[in-house]
């Protein structure tokens, strides 16, 4: 181990992150083997490129940002409905659609100790998040006599919790055989000097590495194997916290195949330039995103003539991929944002600090930047009140109660 500790070292002060082994001696033995493992595999390179980029500003200026056409779901002609969801439902049958849902979060906006997928709507019968999608997927069962497969995505922090939820609740009654759970991968978290923190335990502190990790995630896990070999070619992935999320959509199926593309998404028209969604795009041709964490004011207030916001498509996270366009996407990494966080670690005198206000940089990749590689993608604009109740926040716009009422309008309980 002490030669380990003389690698470690080294390595430390060239990238100048010595302050990693400052509580080395505090630590018993199994950690202190376990961290310096951890150092060895980090990519100090990366973690500087990640660095830098937070000194950067976004800009739009040398973009050529374009509204994107959509189609519209309820102005469909009944012809076309019933095409498209032939077509979709063929697929389905032939059992060549699957589920991905993304539940690497914990409900800590929502003040829930726990993965964000148990947490309890708060309706009569106590449902969660993972059984309120369930219950769609065993709707599906109903109609077409199919258990679509579900591929449940967690986190290192969250992947034994949601296990044995699952197990604790058998499945929800669903196929067991058909729900195959898999983990995300980390980053370290960096202070605003660009220093690795440590986690209250000593050990690096990491964190997950945003639902763009998604596609290296499947090709780590062997799920686009999996899905190959079950003759999978359509996945739908979405997000945990829509509880109104329609995952098994033979139209939009039906519009992919139709329109030719690879991709399908969602959207729903945004309510107002503030909302906290991102918009669908062309940005130099290619179908986008701008999230609304990176939006101007000005591009979020633009109108169109019918007074129709310009970016008004707002991005749902409800995608459609075909299998050949997620193995593609999986051979690289995605760009990684960054964002300013509250995030508790040790400090060099081994005390644990609570930080107030924000204090360190956290990356993550988003999905929808994976949409730049394409030639083109569909969009289906489809109704909020019948397909998107995010829980997001404790209190207020997008909380537990607002997301209850839509689904309690929804289905009329
Ligand atoms: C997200 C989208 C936004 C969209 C909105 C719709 C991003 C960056 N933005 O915002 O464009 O309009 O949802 O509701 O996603 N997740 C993981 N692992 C991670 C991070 C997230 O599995 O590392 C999952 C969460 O469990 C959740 C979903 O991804 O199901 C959304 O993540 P969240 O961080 O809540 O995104 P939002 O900021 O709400």
């Amino acid at each position: 181990m002490e030669e380990k500790y003389s690698r470690v070292k080294e390595l430390l002060e060239e990238y100048g992150q010595e302050q990693l082994l400052t509580n080395y001696e505090k630590l018993d033995v199994n950690k202190k083997n376990k961290l310096l493992d951890e150092i060895l595999t980090i990519n100090f390179n990366q973690i500087e490129k990640l660095y830098q980029n937070t000194k950067k500003e976004i800009s739009f200026s040398q973009i050529n940002l374009q509204p994107i056409p959509y189609v519209e779901k309820d102005k469909l002609s009944e012809e076309e409905r019933e095409k498209y969801k032939k077509q979709g439902e063929e697929l389905i049958k032939e059992g060549k659609y699957a589920v991905v849902t993304m539940a690497g979060g914990q409900g800590t906006r929502l003040s829930h100790n726990g993965p964000k997928g148990t947490y309890d709507l708060g309706l009569d019968s106590h449902k969660c998040l993972f059984e309120i999608l369930c219950d769609t997927l065993k709707e599906t069962y109903e109609k077409y006599g199919e258990y679509v497969p579900w591929y449940i995505m967690t986190s290192e922090e969250n992947n034994d919790d949601t296990i044995k939820f699952f197990e604790k609740n058998n499945y929800f009654g669903y196929d067991k055989s058909k729900v195959k759970f898999f983990t995300q991968g980390q980053l370290p978290v960096i202070d605003e000097q660009g220093k690795i923190l440590l986690n209250k335990e000593g050990l690096i502190n990491k964190a997950a590495d945003g639902h763009g990790g998604i596609f290296v995630a499947m090709r780590k896990n062997g799920i686009i194997y999996d899905m190959k070999a079950r003759g999978i070619q359509w996945a739908f992935i979405g997000g945990v916290d829509n509880v109104l999320a329609k995952m098994v959509d033979p139209i939009l199926a039906g519009i992919a195949k139709q329109k030719n593309v690879l991709v399908a998404g969602k959207s729903v028209v945004k309510a107002c330039p503030e909302e906290r969604v991102g918009v669908f795009c062309r940005k130099n041709e290619k179908p986008s995103v701008i999230e609304y964490s990176e939006i101007s004011k000005e591009l979020a207030e633009s109108r169109e003539q019918n007074g129709e916001l310009t970016y008004g498509e707002s991005h749902i996270l409800c995608n459609l991929f075909n299998i050949e366009a997620i193995d593609e996407i999986s051979k690289d990494k995605l760009p990684y944002h960054y964002a300013y966080k509250k995030i508790p670690y040790m400090n060099e005198n081994g005390e644990i600090v609570n930080p107030e206000k924000p204090n360190a940089y956290k990356f993550e990749a988003f999905l929808f930047d994976a949409f730049e590689s394409l030639e083109d993608m569909a969009i289906m604009r489809v109704k909020r009140e019948e397909e998107f109740a995010p829980v997001k926040n404790a209190e207020g716009v997008d909380s537990p109660e607002t997301a209850r009422k839509l689904y309690q309008n929804f289905y009329n309980i």
